[in-house]
């Protein structure tokens, strides 16, 4: 029989796989390290169970205590799978700029979850740090494990990351491009892999509102570098002790869009669902690539998975409402958005009241006109209306026949909305377009509006 002990013994050891499509300019091969293969699917499952079996030892927690951390999600879902399979309680504090999947999950995993204000400094006693240490403090039998200062963090990457890189290039890696948060990720890796071969070059990713970059290259801790920004996982406010700001080379900074668009560029073109924090990582690689020759070896480290993020980064509303969405939006998007509308068609033989009532309970203005399945017209409420105020001889109970129009235009599903203005006019309001399953959708001026 072949199995684990428990959960715990299935940390590490992921597989390192090589980019293609999303690298094409990158003239070095690049190898991903995909680290959504550990149990609690990031990186943070080495450090965390690491954090906690140093506080077992250094006598900070006793059976059946509470670990308290602040955390964005990752860092907690490692802590509380170590605390479920060693039987403590777990409390996480965290910024309510994180996704609500990254919260559910910790709550799944049996974890209490606090959520604070973001945009306060990290000394406001409202702050995800000042709320972790307080309840440290009042909570008997608990121990904060603070991975930003908590130095068994970068120690489990000197242990366990760096080693498995330097393994699995055969030693052959020329740089590593990792985003920066707590820094335990890229100064235990730095620190293993530079005692192996010190002109390896270490790539930090930083965010624009973080104090990173500017710290490295001035020494200044700049406060007018920190503001608010989307990306989730790495930039900071603060300067953790887990960062070894001697171990890296160079600070690269990388927009929300682009790690948005790059993350969703790795799941599209390379088929690995990834964090928003792994997309800024490729686009800050893609930056530097004039840096790079094509003997060079460079490994990305992924941190986590994208099934956090589909809310957000994977989801084209959202992307679109950020600006970071260039394409153009397209019928089928608009369609997208009306699944459970019904198309609403009259035929000839129905009377005007009967159509003006379908119209008034549907809340639309103009319908299709049909015959046998055939589109054969349109008829609009304006007509309808006309008809009924046009005078003797006229009513009501006549048939729409002599009032229907031309049919509304068929565009294809690709059209995009602002290529509609050939076709929309105050004579024809409104366009049918078929989506995949040959089902009938009617875009009006009011769709289009709105969509804009
Ligand atoms: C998604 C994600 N990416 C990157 C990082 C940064 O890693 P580290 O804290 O080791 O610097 C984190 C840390 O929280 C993270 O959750």
């Amino acid at each position: 029989m072949d199995y684990k002990e428990n959960i715990l013994e299935t940390i590490g050891n992921t597989p390192m796989v090589k980019l293609n499509a999303t690298v094409t300019d990158v003239p070095a091969l690049v190898l991903g390290k995909v680290e959504t293969f550990n149990p609690g699917n990031s990186i943070k499952d080495r450090m965390a169970l690491k954090m906690v079996e140093d506080a077992e030892k250094e006598g900070r927690i006793k059976p059946g205590g509470t670990f308290i951390e602040c955390t964005s999600g990752n860092t907690g879902m490692g802590i509380a799978l170590a605390a479920a399979v060693k039987g403590y309680k777990c409390i996480f504090t965290t910024s309510d700029k994180q996704s609500k999947e990254k919260m559910d999950i910790l709550k799944a995993v049996g974890a209490e979850v606090i959520v604070c204000p973001t945009n306060v400094t990290p000394d406001d006693p409202r702050s995800y740090y000042s709320v972790a240490e307080k309840l440290s403090k009042e909570i008997p039998n608990s121990a904060w494990l603070n991975q930003y200062d908590n130095l068994s963090n970068r120690t489990a990457h000197y242990e366990s990351t760096g080693p498995e890189i330097w393994k699995q290039t055969d030693g052959k890696v020329t740089h590593i491009v990792v985003g920066v948060g707590t820094g335990g990720t890229i100064s235990g890796v730095a620190k293993y892999l530079k005692e192996q071969n010190p002109n390896i070059k270490i790539w930090g990713i930083d965010t624009y509102g973080s104090v990173f970059k500017k710290f490295h290259e001035t020494g200044e801790f700049d406060e007018k570098e920190i503001y608010p920004y989307i990306t989730e996982g790495i930039g900071e406010d603060i300067l953790p002790k887990n960062v070894d700001f001697s171990l890296i080379d160079h600070f690269e900074k990388v927009s929300d869009k682009d790690g948005a668009v790059y993350a969703r560029r790795l799941a599209r073109e390379e088929g690995i669902l990834l964090g928003y924090s792994a997309g800024s990582a490729v686009a800050g690689l893609v930056q530097l690539k004039d840096k790079l020759t094509k003997d060079d070896v460079v490994v990305v480290i992924f941190h986590d998975h994208g099934s956090r993020y589909v809310g957000k980064i994977y989801n084209d509303e959202w992307m679109r409402e950020r600006g970071f969405l260039d394409t153009e939006i397209k019928i089928k998007d608009l369609i997208e958005g009306k699944k459970d509308v019904h198309f609403i068609s009259a035929t000839k033989s129905q009377s005007v009241k009967d159509v003006l009532t379908i119209m008034k309970d549907n809340d639309i203005s103009q319908m299709p006109v049909m015959e046998e399945e055939e589109i054969v017209g349109s008829i609009t409420e304006r007509s309808l209306l006309n008809h009924i105020l046009g005078g003797e001889g006229k009513g009501p109970e006549d048939s729409i026949s002599d009032i229907v129009g031309t049919p509304f235009p068929t565009v294809e599903i690709d059209t995009a909305l602002n290529k509609l203005n050939r076709y929309i006019s105050r004579e024809n309001p409104a366009v049918i377009a078929k989506d995949m399953t040959g089902r009938m959708h009617v875009i009006t001026q009011y769709d289009i509006i709105q969509a804009l």
